[in-house]
């Protein structure tokens, strides 16, 4: 037995068993295209491309509202949408695109490189000649540079790339940067570790902290993001390649911000007092 009156139209009829729900008063959901065709025809509502073009008159006291991130799709255009996507993203040139920037890992062949960009420091907090060698002979896959190699004209030769930013690390067994770490084994050459009260002095191979011992650019390129791109590939590639549970940094106050960006915590004053001291403890922990 039907529970509607005869003067209900057909489209409030139930569907199914079920009654169409809808928030607007006298708008029924159309169940089959011959449906659509003939309110179409009636001029209850217009249809492109399946879309209505006009649902509710303008007097209408109840609007339908819009969804505020609606938007509508021309369908005559759909075949330009993979051309849209294939577009490359629209990005502003920056100074460090213009270096044509690439990172690799340190070998010693690069040691008079690292000097050079190491007169980024103050005379006393430099990394010697002799550090370096030590460094990047015993942990050159802890030691990462960001080179520039200009575009070249029409037959000119290819420039040696020129290192333009470094960081310089080795390995320690202590949570923190220390003294000791930072130093040159006396006998490095000869001995493969050098242990003074305890600690193991400068790289220690066993140690799950990365110690970074210089983060410096070129003066003439600081400014242009040298410093932030190196240190974030770098800490992706320890991240990534899991050989390290933290690494650590000593640094003044004005870039303790600067570190803290990439995810490195304060950890408080330093006790090491190389070039002078006044270093605060900056960890970034990988477990
Ligand atoms: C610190 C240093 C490595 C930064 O290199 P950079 O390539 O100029 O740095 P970036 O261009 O990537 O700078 C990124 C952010 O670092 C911060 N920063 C850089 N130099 C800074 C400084 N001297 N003081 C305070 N914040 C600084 C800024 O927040 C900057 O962001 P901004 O560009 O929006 O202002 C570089 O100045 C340097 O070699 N200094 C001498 C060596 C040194 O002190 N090393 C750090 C040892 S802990």
């Amino acid at each position: 037995m039907s529970n509607y009156t005869a003067d209900e139209s057909a489209a409030d009829q139930p569907i199914n068993g079920f009654k169409p729900s809808s928030s607007v008063e006298a708008f029924s959901l159309p169940a089959t295209g011959d449906d659509l065709s003939r309110l179409s025809a009636r001029g209850d509502f217009s249809m492109a491309n399946g879309i209505p073009l006009e649902e509710m008159s303008d007097d209408d006291d109840e609007e339908e509202e819009v969804d505020e991130d609606y938007v509508a799709v021309d369908h005559a255009d759909i075949n330009e949408v993979p051309y849209w996507f294939r577009r490359p993203a629209v990005h502003q040139r920056t100074k460090l695109d213009n270096l044509h920037p690439f990172v690799q890992v340190l070998t010693v062949s690069n040691v008079d490189d690292c000097v050079s960009v190491e007169t980024a420091f103050p005379e006393q907090e430099r990394c010697t000649r002799e550090k370096f060698v030590y460094r990047l002979d015993r942990c050159p896959e802890l030691c990462l540079g960001l080179f520039t190699l200009p575009i070249l004209g029409e037959n000119q030769p290819k420039p040696r790339p020129t290192l333009i930013g470094h960081i310089v690390a080795t390995r320690t067994s202590t949570p923190f940067v220390t003294d000791k770490s930072m130093e040159l084994p006396a006998n490095w050459q000869m001995e493969r570790r050098t242990v003074e009260n305890g600690e193991t002095v400068g790289h220690d191979e066993y140690g799950s902290t990365i110690a970074i011992h210089s983060l410096a650019v070129l003066p003439e390129h600081q400014g242009k993001q040298v410093a932030s791109t190196l240190m974030k590939s770098y800490i992706q590639r320890i991240r990534e390649a899991q050989i390290a549970e933290r690494i650590s940094i000593i640094s003044h106050d004005h870039l303790v911000p600067f570190y803290e960006s990439f995810g490195f915590e304060n950890r408080g004053p330093s006790n090491c007092q190389f070039g002078g001291g006044g270093w605060t403890n900056l960890v970034l922990d990988f477990i």
